[in-house]
């Protein structure tokens, strides 16, 4: 068998959802354009991930900076690239990966295994698994791994015998191996859509948010309801929902005798008091959402919004901005905090903050 290959590299690494790597890509690209760094990205279609190579002599940190995972929409996870292993003998994947990190001489803090959510990354789970101990071992014999060093090591396994060696700042990059929280389904929920919700609100708000905006007693009006798997998340933590939808709502909800159903049309429905939460999961033009929600954020009729754009047209990105251009001009100064997370489909999640 002919000896690995390794190529150094220089510049970012992203997760994506199969699929959208284009508009990972085009995210990675302008924000190193905002940022003056030169260089080109790539992708292949339906790979799961997207790298963004510096030209050398760019300032690879300001780069990391202006590309951390949670500013961009479409990637999972964002990391620094440091190489690529090809041809890798099955039989010993870990002797050229020690003597690729041993010259470049980098301590790391901690080792993460992963694997991309393509068809062929999902195959890759229990290679990933496996490799971790005796990898995590092996790096330890070597002083490669040292509790007080500024960055994890990410290897990303690509295939059976090649790897993207990879590196972050544990506070600077998703908390969960792929950017994939690992949510179980919650005992009692009436649809899968319930963990799309349960993760907004693990991704998008930090604990403290969560504690002040999330309190037993508040109210919340939930558009495009039934069956009720978003009305359960806000139920589970106690707030009165009224649940907007002209299809059946979960009994045991219903029974909870907090949510009260109005079989009216989502567009037309206000509110008489103004809520502590709109959510929203119509499917719909994401234009006519994004309207919607300006239109109760600009009148005062909820303190915050949290909602889905669909996205089933070709020109994703560009329909992104649109819908989020058009809720900024309606409400000066609001924030909109936007991500396609996991259990996010052909959609993204969007949350709206109105400062006060
Ligand atoms: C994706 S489902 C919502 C699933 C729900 N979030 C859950 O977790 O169970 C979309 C819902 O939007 C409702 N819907 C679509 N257009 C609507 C409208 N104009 N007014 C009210 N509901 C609407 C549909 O009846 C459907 O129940």
């Amino acid at each position: 068998m002919n000896a690995p290959t390794l190529s150094p590299l220089h510049g970012r690494l992203a997760l994506c959802r199969p699929g959208f790597e284009r508009e990972c890509l085009q995210e990675l690209e302008q924000a190193a354009r905002d940022a003056g760094l030169a260089g080109y990205a790539r992708a292949r279609e339906s790979g799961g991930h997207a790298e963004f190579i510096l030209h050398d002599g760019s300032d690879a940190g300001a780069l990391t900076v202006a590309t951390r995972w949670d500013a961009l929409i479409f990637a999972r996870q964002v990391l620094d690239l440091i190489a690529r292993l090809e041809g890798l003998d099955p039989v010993d994947r870990i002797g050229p990966l020690l003597a690729a990190l041993n010259e470049r001489g980098e301590r790391f803090g901690d080792l993460v295994i992963e694997h991309t959510d393509s068809d062929a990354g999902r195959e890759l789970a229990g290679l990933a698994r496996s490799l971790t101990p005796p990898l995590r071992v092996a790096l330890q014999r070597a002083r490669l791994l040292d509790a007080a060093a500024p960055r994890h090591l990410h290897v990303l396994l690509l295939a059976g015998d090649s790897l993207l060696l990879a590196a972050a700042a544990p506070g600077a990059a998703a908390p969960d191996p792929g950017g994939i929280p690992r949510l179980r389904f919650p005992a009692g929920a009436p649809s899968r859509s319930t963990l799309k919700l349960e993760e907004a609100l693990l991704v998008l708000l930090d604990e403290r948010e969560r504690e002040r905006w999330l309190r037993a007693g508040m109210t919340a009006v939930d558009l495009g309801a039934a069956p009720g798997g978003w009305t359960f998340q806000l139920v589970r933590r106690s707030l009165r929902v009224i649940a907007v939808d002209n299809g059946p709502m979960d009994r045991a909800l219903l029974d909870s005798g907090l949510v009260e159903h109005r079989r009216e049309d989502g567009f037309r429905f206000r509110p008489a008091r103004t809520v502590d939460w709109l959510v929203c999961d119509m499917v719909e033009q994401p234009r006519r959402i994004a309207a919607l929600m300006a239109a109760w954020l600009g009148e005062r009729r909820c303190r915050r919004a949290l909602f889905n754009l669909k996205l089933p047209m070709k020109k994703r990105l560009v329909e992104v901005r649109l819908c989020l251009d058009l809720i900024r001009d309606a409400v000066p100064g609001i924030e909109l905090r936007a991500r396609q997370l996991y259990h996010d489909r052909e959609e993204i999640t969007v949350l709206a903050l109105p400062h006060a």
